[in-house]
């Protein structure tokens, strides 16, 4: 019998984790600096917390949740997203009480039974962020600014950043009482999956793709015709500060997101190399959302980004797997090798250079066939213990790199010549 990873849930091998890991460690230090500190909840909520945060009539939570019941019969579902949770844990932890406005981030893996293709499967990894604390229009610019610069720093260029509003709970409601009306005679036009959206989740129709329902939206009313005073001004203020700080955008009428806790400003980034799932990532203000969790009123804006979707668009111009700095360890005997691991843990201690790995070999494996070892892993330099050494108390320090030479020294004086060598 042969076992394989479940369908759309996929193994991160060794030969490529090293992305992953770049991705993550930028983020981390792009985030720190500005003042985001990193928050981990449970992969597994009470699905009551998904079906209150994201909508009972969303897509997410009609189809693509993994929910089950645990054995004393409480639904539990993996977490499809990182909204609702950390919500849920800054209700419950008074997280409020740290700071007025709190800086969030968290890295992790997300669960949607959606139907796998290129750029979608059932586990997939965020990287996202959430502001709560602040009304202000200048939370959405901050957060739109850093995400550009995260972009940037993960070496993505070509994405656009798409930006609407959907104004406040009351502009929503209104907005969508219109496209009820609008939609009244235009129903049978519409494809089967809008048919249905019409009297729980009209917005939706907006940002469908089918040619049907494009033409038959053609002429429905504008979201932004809808909105209040206060709303149309948090807008503009938006657009204005993004277009002073010179970062680009396209203001997209019809973006109207697959979750029901935003309001006011949306957005989503697509990407061009990646087909028909091109979103890298989305987000925008969920003003209500802190109340309609059970939490006081709090104004909060944030966003994810599909990390499996970056690493698609990075292609091609994927970022330069990080050179290591490999030493390596061959020794004949056991006493050569318990030697061996001192000479490894003092290297590690003494060098502390970046990318510093120490490797040795465990087995009983000849000299020659550890040098083979050494070069498959690119070794720099090799260290060499065998009976002779031992004999004499020193050991042979080999120069892997072309035109590199061979010194033996006394065991005392290797962190030396190591770095003399590698510095
Ligand atoms: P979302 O649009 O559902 O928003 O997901 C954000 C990103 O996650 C997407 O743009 C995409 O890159 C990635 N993603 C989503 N589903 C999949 C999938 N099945 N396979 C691969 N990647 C996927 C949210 O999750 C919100 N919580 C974002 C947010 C944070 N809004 C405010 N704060």
């Amino acid at each position: 019998m042969k076992y394989k990873s479940v369908k759309g849930m996929d193994d991160i091998l060794p030969q490529d984790v090293w992305l992953w890991q770049e991705l993550e460690s930028r983020a981390r230090k792009e985030l720190e600096s500005s003042g985001y500190v990193e928050i981990r909840t449970p992969i597994l909520e009470e699905t009551a917390v998904f079906i209150r945060g994201i909508g009972e009539t969303t897509d997410i939570v009609t189809k693509e949740m993994f929910t089950f019941s645990d054995r004393k019969e409480r639904s539990l579902t993996m977490r499809p997203e990182g909204t609702a949770p950390i919500v849920r844990s800054y209700i419950e932890h008074s997280l409020g009480n740290i700071s007025p406005v709190l800086r969030l981030y968290y890295i992790g893996p997300m669960f949607r039974a959606e139907r796998p293709q290129k750029g979608r499967s059932r586990q997939f990894h965020q990287i996202g962020v959430e502001v709560i604390g602040s009304f202000s229009p200048y939370a959405d610019v901050e957060v739109l600014a850093q995400l550009d610069k995260l972009l940037k720093a993960f070496g993505l260029s070509g994405y656009v950043i798409k930006l609407n509003s959907l104004g406040c709970k009351s502009d929503k409601l209104k907005f969508t009482e219109s496209l009820k009306q609008y939609l009244a005679d235009k129903i049978n036009l519409l494809c089967e999956d809008c048919r249905n959206r019409v009297g729980k989740n009209v917005l939706r129709v907006l940002d469908c793709k089918k040619e049907s329902c494009t033409q038959a939206m053609r002429g429905a009313p504008n979201i932004l015709d809808n909105m209040c005073l206060k709303c149309a001004r948090h807008f503009e203020e938006v657009k204005s500060s993004l277009k002073a700080l010179g970062i680009n955008f396209q203001e997209t009428k019809n973006l109207v997101r697959g979750l029901d806790y935003y309001t006011a400003t949306v957005f989503e980034i697509t990407h061009p190399a990646l087909g028909t799932q091109d979103a890298i990532g989305a987000g925008g203000r969920y003003d209500n959302l802190i109340k309609d969790m059970g939490g006081e009123c709090a104004g909060a804006v944030g966003y994810a980004l599909g990390l499996e979707r970056i690493i698609l668009a990075l292609k091609g111009h994927a970022a330069r797997k990080p050179d290591r700095n490999v030493i390596y360890i061959a020794t004949l005997g056991d006493a050569a090798r318990l030697e061996g691991l001192k000479i490894s843990e003092s290297l590690k201690d003494g060098l502390a250079l970046p990318n510093l790995v120490v490797l040795r070999d465990m087995g009983e494996a000849s000299l020659k066939s550890q040098m083979r070892s050494a070069d498959r892993q690119n070794a720099k330099v090799v260290i060499i213990l065998g009976e002779d050494e031992m004999k004499e108390k020193k050991l042979t320090i080999k120069d892997m790199r072309p035109g590199g030479s061979q010194v033996s020294v006394a065991a005392e004086l290797v962190v030396e010549e190591v770095r003399r060598i590698l510095c």
